[in-house]
């Protein structure tokens, strides 16, 4: 048997967390000969809740749990771990501003990112889940200078899933078949999820639909705006979908992408497809031995550049508005 890997879930008392961490346990994310080890984060006042999560989990007796620990102190949750999926974050509240809600959470991700630094594995693969999730990302990794900028991800891999059975539901093919989505951006309602390279049985998407208007009209917008719907439909915001979309984050990134395909992170720009240094855009990206790297050299229309530059707009203000908290 491999030792066990541990890994960190913050926000573990909430509702992603609840759909997150038997799936882990169950070997959903690193495979069904890897144990882990899962040390759960949430405040003080959650940690009774958090109790009853743990007496579950071990009700399950999965073979592959090598044990579980519940703490409110990030120092403790971040010791020695291989993987963390930062999913606790403050909601907005009523009457909360934007800048507000940045606020709040900087601070969240400021002390994370410096336990982070402190105590985490060097090769640490964090995954920020909690909204913004971006900009949460680039606060983390600018309080962690110990880590390399690589250590650190946002989730864009919901809204690529989206646009996954969008897709798939349009040219009536299994979702499976349909490769090379984009989401570029801001897991936002700015992002901009792209279909110019999607591929189904090799075939061109753009091609098989054959309508802009389909792509502009319906496409772009039922993807960026699918969480709001959610929340409308359901009362609370999506949940098992994010948790299913951070196993798949994981999972790729540390066993690897499937072949001629890639999915979407967001990862800090470097510079590609006209993006400064200095956000956590969403990229195409394959993985292999535990290391992404951006698809290189994708045409880009000027439509999808307009798309892309507005995105990128939206996280220099975020970015800029918590300026202070950059470490
Ligand atoms: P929730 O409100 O059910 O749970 C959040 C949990 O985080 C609560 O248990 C709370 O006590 C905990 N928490 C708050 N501050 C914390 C701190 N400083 N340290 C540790 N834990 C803390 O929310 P839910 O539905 O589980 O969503 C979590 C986050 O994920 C939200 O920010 C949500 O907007 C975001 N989200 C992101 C998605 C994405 O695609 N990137 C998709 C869906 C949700």
């Amino acid at each position: 048997m491999k030792p066990p890997i541990r890994i960190a879930v913050t926000g573990a008392a909430g509702q992603i967390g609840y759909s997150l961490l038997f799936r882990i346990a169950a070997g959903d994310m690193l495979g069904n000969d890897q144990p882990v080890f899962l040390q759960l984060l949430d405040i003080p006042r959650l940690l009774p809740s958090l109790k009853g999560v743990m007496m579950e989990l071990e009700d399950c007796a999965f073979p592959l749990l090598a044990g579980v620990i519940a703490t409110d102190d990030p120092n403790t949750a971040f010791r020695d771990i291989s993987i963390a999926m930062l999913v606790g974050a403050r909601p907005r509240g009523k009457g909360m501003e934007r800048k507000d809600l940045l606020e709040a959470n900087g601070a969240i991700f400021t002390t994370q990112g410096r336990a982070l630094d402190e105590v985490a594995r060097r090769d640490v693969k964090v995954l920020i889940v909690g909204n913004p999730a971006n900009t949460n990302a680039y606060i983390a990794m600018k309080n962690a200078p110990g880590l390399k900028p690589e250590n650190f991800s946002a989730m864009m891999r919901l809204d690529h899933n989206r646009a996954l059975s969008q897709i798939a539901a349009k040219v009536g093919q299994p979702v499976s078949s349909i490769r090379k989505v984009i989401i570029w951006g801001n897991h936002s309602a700015t992002q901009y999820p792209d279909l110019n390279h999607a591929e189904t049985d090799g075939n061109k998407i753009s091609l098989l639909i054959n309508d802009p208007a389909w792509i502009e009209d319906y496409f772009i917008p039922t993807v960026q705006k699918r969480g709001a719907v959610v929340i409308e439909a359901r009362g609370s915001s999506s949940a098992a979908s994010a948790a299913n979309a951070a196993i798949n984050h994981v999972r790729d990134w540390v066993l690897g992408t499937r072949e001629n395909d890639w999915i979407s992170m967001g990862i800090p720009s470097d510079g590609s497809y006209g993006i400064p240094e200095g956000v956590i855009y969403g990229y195409p990206v394959t993985c292999r031995d535990g290391v992404y790297r951006i698809v290189p050299d994708l045409e880009i229309s000027e439509f999808s550049q307009a798309k892309m530059q507005a995105t990128y707009g939206e996280l220099v203000e975020e970015r800029d508005s918590v300026k202070h908290l950059l470490g």
